[in-house]
């Protein structure tokens, strides 16, 4: 990260921080755990100033049923704890209860073009063909979490893959409100999409994303999923019948066993050729029953963990309010100079 920080002088204003959020608008699955929560427990476990949103306001740019958005918050919380997010190290806390993020987003609505948003594949995709009939909300999305970040002038901000886009518009934002105003306030906040795991793949297609609304279960690894369904989703994962090479390259063409090798070595904090060095020459009759005994390791304590702490939602609670007043200690300050420098009457 100091590396990538070294290539913006004009982020050398900012102290590290790092940012992220996730929706709480389902079942969290490998992809998230690999692709977000690991690297977001890495990350604050470096010693660098780290601030985890659940981002509720964004999953209700499609609908979700009231009860159902409550449950996923506070799994989505016990999600992030159980992974190692440690709520006295981080500032861990769910977006609606800081209001900052609202009314910044309503700033940056009017510094983001029409334009801008329209190129968005995420927009495309989630409207379909019917545009017309989806939420304003989900048009605006990408600025609210420009504001997200942008509120806490986080520097780095981890996701996987698929948010790079979003992360590029929240630079062209802090570019535009910079120049349209003359100042240097807004940091151009760096993507972070590293490690081995950024786009972790159907269990049942290797060119598809594992994801969760994918119709079929054994597609996907979920956080909550017990010791025994982890073990027979790697057994029935598709793979090949051809043994593992010793090197990378001989993965290239091979989606399924690319797949696996990488959820072992992000697992095991390990390189993908550490790994092939290792099992390079073994048939997936091998490696499939290491995977899983290393999958259920590492996952069935988090999804134990989970499952204790839903049956505290006091607890969750508590720490989401305590994460919101930390959140809001510095929020409150930016978007008040953010106030100042647009013009508005304090
Ligand atoms: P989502 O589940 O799409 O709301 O994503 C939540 C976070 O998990 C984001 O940082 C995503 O980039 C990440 N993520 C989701 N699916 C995957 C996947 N299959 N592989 C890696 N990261 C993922
Ligand atoms: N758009 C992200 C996703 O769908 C979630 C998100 C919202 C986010 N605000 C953010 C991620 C700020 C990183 C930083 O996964």
């Amino acid at each position: 990260m100091t590396d990538a920080a070294a290539t913006q002088p004009s982020n050398a204003a900012f102290t590290p921080r790092v940012f992220s959020g996730i929706q709480p608008s389902g079942d969290l699955h490998l992809g998230n755990y690999l692709g977000a929560l690991k690297r977001f427990a890495d990350a604050q476990n470096q010693g660098i100033e780290t601030v985890y949103c659940m981002v509720d306001q964004h999953a209700i740019t499609v609908w979700q049923d009231p009860a159902e958005l409550r449950r996923s918050t506070r799994e989505l919380a016990a999600g992030f704890i159980a992974s190692g997010i440690d709520p006295a190290k981080s500032i861990l806390f769910n977006q609606s209860q800081v209001a900052e993020h609202a009314q910044l987003a309503w700033v940056f609505n009017c510094v983001a073009r029409m334009g801008w948003m329209q190129r968005m594949t995420q927009w495309k995709d989630k409207a379909g063909k019917n545009q017309q009939n989806a939420s304003l909300g989900l048009f605006a999305y990408p600025s609210l979490m420009a504001a997200d970040i942008l509120l806490y002038h986080a520097t780095h901000v981890p996701v996987g893959e698929d948010q790079k886009q979003h992360l590029e518009l929240t630079r062209d934002i802090a570019t535009k409100f910079n120049n349209d105003f003359g100042v240097d306030f807004f940091p151009i906040t760096e993507p972070v999409i590293t490690g081995t795991a950024t786009r972790v793949m159907s269990l049942r297609d290797g060119a598809k994303k594992m994801s969760k609304s994918d119709p079929s279960d054994a597609s996907r690894i979920n956080m909550t999923d017990d010791a025994d369904t982890i073990a027979k989703k790697i057994r029935k994962a598709k793979s090949d019948a051809d043994a593992l090479p010793s090197e990378a390259k001989g993965l290239e063409e091979r989606a399924e066993a690319r797949n696996l090798v990488n959820i072992y070595a992000a697992m095991a904090d390990m390189s993908v050729d550490a790994v092939l060095a290792e099992v390079g020459g073994k048939q997936f009759s091998e490696f499939k029953p290491m995977l899983a005994e290393l999958a259920v390791e590492k996952l069935a304590p988090i999804s134990a963990e989970m499952a204790r702490l839903m049956q505290h939602e006091d607890e969750i609670d508590a720490i989401l309010r305590a994460g919101a007043d930390r959140a809001r200690a510095i929020a409150a300050p930016i978007l008040q100079k953010t106030y100042d420098i647009v013009g508005m009457i304090r």
